[in-house]
């Protein structure tokens, strides 16, 4: 069981593997252990009088399991403190509070435990000893729990989470122990935490040379010991191996080791290809440590002239920002959740995430590394100066540096981690403090990895910003300013270009409005006077066409646009991938989440990530919009995106209504359509053949419901999901794209209902329920093993349709 909880975290699983290995072998003592630590936690929503004393009572506290995010469980309120730009969700103190026992064989060994990230001001304690503060919410922190351990006994850890002063952030943050939690146990000498540091200086097709730092921690007496590392390709087999005799003088010692690797198989994007370095650490024969480091072999270039290349093959970054949250399951970490929102962006032909605008959970990373996706690991929304009230300024002097080396520490065996970004639009960027603080964190980066390029996403990318000027970032990040983009060399003669930021469009999935030009019309809502405002929908909807955008920014079209077109511009972060809970700009109240995303907040693609699909990736993609529901009589503009065509033809009802090609560097085409109820059928065509077909039929009443699982096969390990799509159909089996149906949900057997979404930004019904309404045809349910095998029967109702119900495993 243990090694099902364990086999994402990096290094460990192949740690406990070799522990087996080595009793076996009768060498008769383990190396290290490390556990998921997060079942069975006593959680209080309030503050505690003296909650980390181990002899309170806590036997009536609930009892969940992290990861654990306690804001989307609470009611959406305008009142709440973090607004409706923090998500309008609940903050507030909680405790945490876990018994455990540790057995008497780990007197003698070293003890720590990990958080991946609490939301935020943690105190933590072990029987009732105070063992630190960590005020940022999204940095992963150890504590040694050696000394103040009860061997064979009952200990108590207990967590003070403070998400009371509020507002702190410009998006939903989630409150509470919403990553994962490990304990870690390892002997006397072991490897440090974070202890290795991997790169490969020289990489060609032939061969590459690998560099490896390790950190040894002797936690015991003066000694001499022997240290190998293996280095082991994606299938196990060995491909080099080398040893040192290592004199643990200090309670730290750095080694160094080098390899070389022939014909090495390069990570990339494409084929992101992973090996492992397992580091060994023996006294005489007895196995006192092992570590793996998970790596990929790659090199990569920005080029004022030709942009980024990886491998030495050019690569255009198309990549979004997200930030953390994973819809209605809030901020709490899931791999399935994540990984689900990855496969999502892959498809559409992503190949790169900004972790806007902080460290992102390890897990991500991985994923990131096993997917192939680039990164920009974001350290910072702020530096001294402030955004919001209660922000990270508050904390900055006296904690960004030891924030900065931990999240470099972490993060910088990943492959996938290319760029690092020190901060977002930082407020002083016009003022000369911004060029000393940026110097200053360029030497705390580089002491620690000079191997990526220092970023910063600038929203005044000028040449009065003192960040750029100060010559401490390597890669000039723009936020928006799509139409300087051109122009950069002349700004920045003999620079490198990254779109750090880009576009803003605003889309709602499933809704359009007929102003009679669509095409060249841009609108956006005057401030505080939005119902006045001629283009402002009354009830917080946005066309989907892509013809709405912040005024800062820009269409999806305009900006990709001239990515695509000059070779020196590296690539772009879109903002955002997925809708978020929190920023609805530019509504406020009852809004509650973003409009940004090229994907809604539950996972439903909008009609632009078919722009980007025909775009970015090698299927052959037609899209027509809107559907075809409308008023007889009234006009429709029917736009498609399309590729591998040279034209398309549009018929309605089986009659022409003539074809259509782009002209220049047009990413879409459209026709005016006096509209008539029946079927839309698009044609696309190379050389006059036939590519591809899509219909869209006017859809008569709701009268059933599908539901549809993306997976129906999942893990017995109490984390693994299954979402599955809630459909509601006429009785021809079209999608009702109005359809707003409530649908009822039960589940029987070894599941629960995580969280259920439609997309919608203005719904405050609650994530946390067994119904959901329809948004315009769709809805969401997410189901979650509760830990047993076994059969899971999920049905969903709703008045005067067909029901359905979807049968999954788990196993
Ligand atoms: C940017 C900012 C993002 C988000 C976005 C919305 O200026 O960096 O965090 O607020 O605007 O358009």
């Amino acid at each position: 069981m243990i090694l099902n909880h364990i086999c994402f975290k990096q290094g460990k699983l192949l740690a406990l593997a070799l522990t087996v290995l080595f009793t076996v072998k009768g060498y008769g003592q383990q190396s290290r252990t490390t556990v998921d630590f997060d079942a069975g936690w006593r959680f209080h929503l309030g503050d505690v009088d003296n909650g980390q004393e181990a002899s309170i009572a806590d036997k009536s506290w609930r009892l969940l399991n992290l990861p654990h995010d306690w804001s989307i469980e609470g009611e959406f309120s305008k009142d709440n403190p973090a607004t409706p730009e923090g998500g309008a969700l609940p903050g507030g103190i909680g405790w945490y509070r876990k018994t455990f026992t540790v057995p008497a064989t780990s007197k003698g060994k070293q003890v720590y435990i990990d958080f991946d990230g609490v939301y935020q001001k943690s105190d933590v304690w072990i029987n009732g000893h105070h063992l630190g503060f960590r005020p940022n919410g999204y940095i992963s922190f150890r504590y040694e729990l050696t000394p103040y351990l009860k061997y064979g006994a009952a200990n108590v850890i207990a967590v003070k989470v403070d998400n009371a002063s509020q507002p702190n952030s410009r998006w939903y943050s989630g409150s509470g122990i919403y990553r994962n939690v490990w304990l870690v146990t390892t002997n006397k000498v072991a490897i440090d935490h974070w202890g290795t540091f991997i790169t490969t200086p020289k990489v060609s097709k032939e061969q590459a040379s690998v560099e490896l730092q390790v950190n040894i921690r002797n936690s015991g007496k003066p000694q001499m010991v022997d240290m190998t590392t293996t280095i082991y390709d994606a299938q196990g087999k060995t491909i080099t191996s080398t040893g040192n005799k290592v004199n643990l003088a200090d309670s730290i010692t750095t080694m160094h080791q080098q390899f070389k690797m022939a014909a090495p198989n390069l990570w990339s994007d494409k084929r992101p290809y992973l090996y492992k370095a397992v580091t060994k650490v023996y006294n005489g024969k007895v196995l006192t440590d092992s570590y793996t480091t998970n790596f990929g072999v790659r090199y990569f270039d920005f080029n004022a002239d030709n942009g980024f290349s990886l491998n030495g093959v050019p690569t255009k970054i198309l990549g979004v920002c997200d930030h953390h949250d994973l819809g209605s399951l809030g901020s709490a970490v899931s791999v399935r959740a994540t990984e689900r929102q990855l496969e999502i962006l892959k498809a559409m032909g992503c190949n790169a995430i900004r972790t806007s605008h902080n460290p992102p959970s390890p897990e991500l990373l991985d994923l990131c590394d096993k997917m192939g996706f680039i990164v920009m690991d974001e350290a910072f929304d702020v530096w001294e100066r402030t955004k919001e009230k209660y922000d990270y300024a508050i904390f900055f002097k006296e904690w960004h540096k030891r924030d900065l080396e931990d999240q470099i520490l972490r993060d910088r065996n990943h492959p996938s981690v290319i760029i690092w970004s020190m901060g977002n639009e930082i407020p002083e960027q016009g003022r000369p403090r911004a060029g000393e603080l940026a110097t200053e964190m360029a030497a705390i980066i580089h002491k620690l990895d000079t191997s990526r390029p220092l970023s910063t996403a600038n929203n005044n990318p000028d040449t009065t910003n003192k960040i750029i000027k100060s010559g401490a970032v390597d890669l000039v990040g723009y936020n928006y300013h799509f139409r300087d983009y051109p122009n950069f060399h002349k700004r920045y003669p003999g620079k490198i270009f990254i779109g750090s930021e880009t576009t803003s469009a605003l889309e709602t999935r499933g809704y359009y409005d007929m102003p009679p030009k669509l095409d060249s019309i841009r609108r956006w809502p005057v401030k505080g006077n939005y119902n006045d405002h001629v283009n402002m929908n009354a009830d917080n909807t946005v066309s989907a066409y892509d013809n709405v955008s912040a005024p800062w920014a820009s269409t999806h079209e305009e900006s990709w646009k001239p990515i695509k077109k000059y070779p020196f511009l590296s690539g772009m972060f879109i903002w955002t991938g997925f809708d978020y809970l929190g920023e609805p700009t530019p509504y406020t109240w009852p809004s509650r989440s973003s409009y940004f995303g090229i994907i809604d907040l539950a996972g439903f693609p909008k009609d632009v990530y078919y722009m980007y699909q025909s775009e970015w990736t090698d299927k052959t993609v037609l899209h027509i919009l809107p559907h075809w529901n409308w008023e007889a009589g009234k006009t429709i503009q029917v736009w498609a995106y399309y590729n591998h065509a040279d034209e398309v033809e549009l018929f309605l009802n089986g009659k022409s209504l003539g074809k259509k090609a782009k002209q220049g560097d047009d990413l879409h085409i459209s026709w005016g359509v006096p509209f008539e109820p029946g079927t839309l059928k698009a044609v696309s065509y190379k050389d006059g053949k036939v590519v591809k077909t899509t219909e869209v039929h006017t859809a008569g009443p709701a009268a059933k419901i599908e539901l549809v699982a993306d997976r129906k096969n999942i893990k017995a390990d109490g984390k693994d999901m299954s979402f599955v799509t809630v459909r509601i159909l006429d009785k021809d089996g079209n999608i009702v794209p109005n359809a707003d149906n409530k649908v009822n949900f039960k589940l029987k057997g070894n599941a629960f209902i995580a969280g259920v979404d439609n997309g919608d930004p203005v719904s405050h019904d609650p994530f946390k329920a067994d119904y959901r309404k329809a948004f315009h045809g769709l809805a969401l349910a997410i189901l979650q093993s509760n830990a047993k095998a076994g059969a899971i029967t999920f049905t969903a109702t709703a008045d005067g349709l067909a029901p359905a119900t979807v049968t999954l495993q788990a196993k």
